[in-house]
């Protein structure tokens, strides 16, 4: 079994960049301070879409033809998904721009928990990309054609 090769290792840094955007979000929303709030949720709605993007355009196509489409993970689930998570993007974005401060306890638990959700779907979809999608990267598709789709996602 082959080790992490390089796209795994991009496309991973890139979840870890999201986790981070995201808690930075919710600490602004503890703190009750909605324009960092809705600032930090803009940056990382914005690099949750790209990668979204890169993934449907570079990654998964690539994976097709490597045989990832034969596997119990096929790429057209990893595209649901994705539709999933931008659907709670356009619902939470409004959510965020109708917050009037201060914020009283019960708007902020109500867009927590309604994050709480979001979260979830967000942590499923990490770990069937790490555990499926990336890892069979690694394994059925030859390091030039890894670094070839790292080039095209840095030129789009
Ligand atoms: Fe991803
Ligand atoms: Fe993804």
């Amino acid at each position: 079994m082959p080790g992490e090769g390089p796209l795994q290792a991009a496309l991973m840094q890139v979840h870890v960049e999201l986790d981070a955007l995201f808690l930075v979000h919710q600490r602004a929303l503890l703190d009750r301070d909605v324009p960092r709030a809705r600032d930090a949720f803009a940056r990382f709605r914005d690099v949750l879409l790209r990668h979204a993007d890169d993934e449907e355009a570079v990654v998964l196509p690539l994976y097709a033809a490597c045989g990832g489409d034969a596997t119990d993970s096929p790429s057209a689930q990893f595209r649901l998904e994705h539709d999933k998570l931008r659907r709670f993007l356009d619902e939470l974005g409004p959510r965020l721009d109708a917050l009037t401060p201060p914020i009283d306890d019960s708007e902020l638990l109500a867009i927590l928990d309604r994050e709480g959700w979001f979260k979830n779907l967000l942590l499923h979809h990490d770990l069937r990309e790490r555990n499926a999608l990336y890892r069979l990267l690694s394994s059925l598709c030859d390091e030039a054609a890894q670094r070839a789709a790292l080039a095209r996602i840095a030129r789009r």
